[in-house]
């Protein structure tokens, strides 16, 4: 290599900077593609043999032609060995990583997503230990102030931001108070309930069948394409008004009971939270455009990549538990007719 030379693959340097999670997609994706020039020489051979070239210079980090990262001075250098272990999946429409979601969130740039569509952990509600990470309430929500704020940073000016959560207790409620309410940049637009008639149900009281989705713009104008989502009127005629109904139909409320009955196709046997395809294109494509970006942190089951591609969106995003990873890109696979995984 000399200087001027143009820099195609890339390694960061520190595993424990923000840009790290990119170094691992280099090896699985044409899409996603380094350019830049390096100025300075200074190659070295690791221990195992693998040669190394520092690199002084700013590299722009490309996804299918858009602008992903702009990687500074210094970061990162030229890496010949064999790829690394890998835990991603970057295909054209689909950018999923087995990672924490703060880590995966410092990876992003500011303003680049349009739609952010996430279920997190609910504290101790669900019987999984990913449910039961935190010793205290308050801790849990200290966790929540630092990925919703991310969450915020990282949505467009004009994006909406959908979070899932239960009033099973009390801590949903408080999420919203103390958290959402007190971002700046966050106003408050709708409370979806998700309403289902299915499962175990007590017989010593009204059983609770539904969950709860909040919904967040960035800034008091957003993105609402009601042509996609409306659904038909139950008459053609308001008998009251004595007039023809829309013919494009009604918007629906914010009572949704759209399902993914464990007969369906999409159910999977193996999370425990996974949340309904259908309603997810809804949100979708209420809010975004083809081409545009979605973003999921927890994604589980893969439920909102799966909705993404299928509408034609780009999708981000990230799950922690290697098994829910692993098998959600083969869910992944058989929903969305991606091929290569
Ligand atoms: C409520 S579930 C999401 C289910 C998903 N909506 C679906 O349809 O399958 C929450 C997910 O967050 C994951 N998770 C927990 N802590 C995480 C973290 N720090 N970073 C990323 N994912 C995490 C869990 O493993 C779990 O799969």
């Amino acid at each position: 290599m000399k200087p001027g030379d143009l820099i195609q693959r890339v390694k960061f340097l520190d595993d424990a900077t923000p840009m790290s999670v990119w170094r691992r997609e280099m090896w699985k994706t044409p899409a996603l593609i380094v350019r830049g020039r390096y100025e300075g020489i200074v190659t070295t051979k690791t221990d195992t043999g693998q040669l190394t070239t520092s690199v002084k210079s700013v590299v722009d980090v490309m996804l299918n032609g858009k602008l992903i990262q702009k990687v500074p001075i210094e970061c990162f250098e030229r890496y010949e060995g064999p790829p690394p272990e890998t835990s991603s999946l970057v295909t054209g429409l689909l950018a999923l990583i087995n990672a924490d979601c703060l880590s995966y969130l410092a990876s992003l740039p500011s303003d680049s997503i349009d739609l952010v569509v996430t279920d997190p952990p609910y504290y101790r509600i669900i019987g999984e230990k990913w449910d039961k990470q935190w010793e205290t309430e308050s801790g849990y929500l200290e966790w929540c102030r630092q990925w919703t704020q991310e969450c915020v940073r990282v949505l467009k000016p004009g994006g909406c931001l959908y979070v899932w959560g239960t009033t099973k207790t009390d801590t949903f409620l408080r999420y919203k108070l103390d958290v959402l309410n007190l971002l700046p940049e966050l106003i408050y637009q709708n409370w979806i309930i998700w309403a289902y008639d299915w499962g175990g149900r007590t017989k010593k009281k009204f059983p609770r069948k539904h969950e709860d989705l909040l919904m967040y713009s960035k800034g008091p104008t957003f993105k609402f394409n009601d042509h996609n989502i409306r659904i038909p009127y139950k008459m053609a005629k308001n008998v009251r008004a004595g007039k023809e109904n829309d013919s494009r139909g009604k918007i629906p409320t914010d009572v949704w009971t759209m399902n993914n009955h464990t007969t369906s196709k999409e159910y999977c046997p193996w999370h425990p939270t996974q949340k309904p395809i259908k309603l997810l294109q809804r949100i979708i494509e209420a809010h975004t455009d083809p081409g545009d970006s979605v973003l999921d942190i927890f994604s589980g089951s893969g439920s909102t990549a799966i909705a993404s591609v299928n509408t034609g969106r780009q999708f981000f995003g990230c799950e922690l538990d290697s098994s829910y990873y692993e098998k959600s890109l083969l869910r992944i696979q058989e929903l969305t007719g991606i091929k290569k995984i």
